[in-house]
């Protein structure tokens, strides 16, 4: 890429640096010579990072942050501006997919998805955004999925959680704009990562009633699949993922959405031409959902 489409932003606070996407993406952009704070639950999980700084020419910091805890959340910020002197880049990675039928999954475990996937992710925004206000520029970066279009079955509570990213980011990038500041969304399709490992664990309370599930015929293959993690179909590389993370931040004008991975494109190409009737077909069968499978009226 040329210096004139490439911005000029370097500080970057990344939240969910512990594995997948986040820690690729850490180690990208200390390739491209940033400032990182990258930031875990478990701060002791960023030791490789500190390795991969070594060999790079960006600089990194790291501490702990967990998204759904307030004072966390405002001492990594603390920490970050410390360190950094301010935030050019908030890139909203932490999250992980509850899945499950919805009418089974308790409401708690709901809770806890939007804690994570959304309510951290906004309380993150409200806190970079007075500073990046006051310094008229910044770019907020949302991890958001593939899945913020297309709603998949047994996979609705994730889902509703993307859509309300996708909600609150295309607002707020009208009302940050003023200020100098963009939004972005990333939507990836299926990335190899803990992802699916962490997607089986939170299904793990739901197989005990799965027996006598009204879901079983269909949730149970799905889920099983989550559970043995079985590659996806088209899944591509964290690092692939990381590219396009970095494009994000590095674009002199960046995209509202990047869309990774052809199954992802594809799925993207199919919500914006077909009917929505057409498109649950196409689902129905994807997923072997039919009524002849069990789904007697109760
Ligand atoms: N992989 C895919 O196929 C895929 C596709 C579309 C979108 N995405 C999105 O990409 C993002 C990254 O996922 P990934 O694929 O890299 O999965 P991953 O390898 O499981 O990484 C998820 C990261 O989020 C962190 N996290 C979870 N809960 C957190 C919390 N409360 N506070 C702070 N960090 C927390 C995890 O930290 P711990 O180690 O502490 O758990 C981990 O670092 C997620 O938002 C996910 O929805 C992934």
């Amino acid at each position: 890429m040329t210096n004139a489409k490439r911005t000029m932003l370097k500080r970057v606070l990344v939240t969910g640096c512990s594995t997948g996407i986040g820690a690729a993406t850490v180690r990208l952009l200390l390739q491209r010579g940033m400032y990182i704070v990258a930031t875990a639950r478990s701060v002791e999980t960023l030791e490789p990072l500190k390795e991969a700084a070594a060999q790079s020419s960006g600089t990194l910091f790291t501490t702990s942050l967990d998204v759904t805890v307030d004072s966390s959340r405002r001492a990594a910020f603390a920490f970050a501006e410390e360190k950094l002197g301010g935030v050019d880049v908030l890139i909203n990675n932490a999250g992980y997919g509850q899945m499950g039928p919805i009418e089974e999954v308790p409401l708690e475990l709901i809770r806890q998805q939007f804690e994570t996937n959304v309510f951290g992710l906004i309380a993150m925004c409200q806190l970079v955004l007075p500073s990046m206000r006051a310094q008229r520029h910044g770019r907020i970066i949302n991890i958001s999925s593939i899945l913020e279009v297309v709603s998949l079955p047994m996979g609705g509570i994730y889902s509703a959680s993307k859509y309300a990213l996708a909600g609150i980011s295309d607002a707020m990038r009208i009302e940050v704009e003023p200020f100098g500041i963009e939004v972005v969304l990333i939507l990836p399709g299926p990335i190899k990562s803990e992802f699916p490992r962490t997607a089986a664990l939170s299904t793990q309370s739901l197989w005990n009633n799965l027996e006598s599930s009204a879901y079983k015929p269909w949730a149970v293959p799905i889920l099983s699949r989550w559970k043995a993690n079985q590659p996806r179909s088209g899944e591509v590389s964290v690092e692939v993922c990381a590219e396009v993370v970095a494009r994000a931040v590095e674009d002199r004008r960046p995209r509202i959405r990047y869309v990774i991975t052809n199954r992802a494109r594809m799925l993207y190409t199919m919500r914006k031409l077909l009917p929505d009737r057409i498109l649950d077909s196409a689902l129905r069968k994807v997923f072997n959902m039919r009524k002849d499978k069990g789904g007697q009226a109760s």
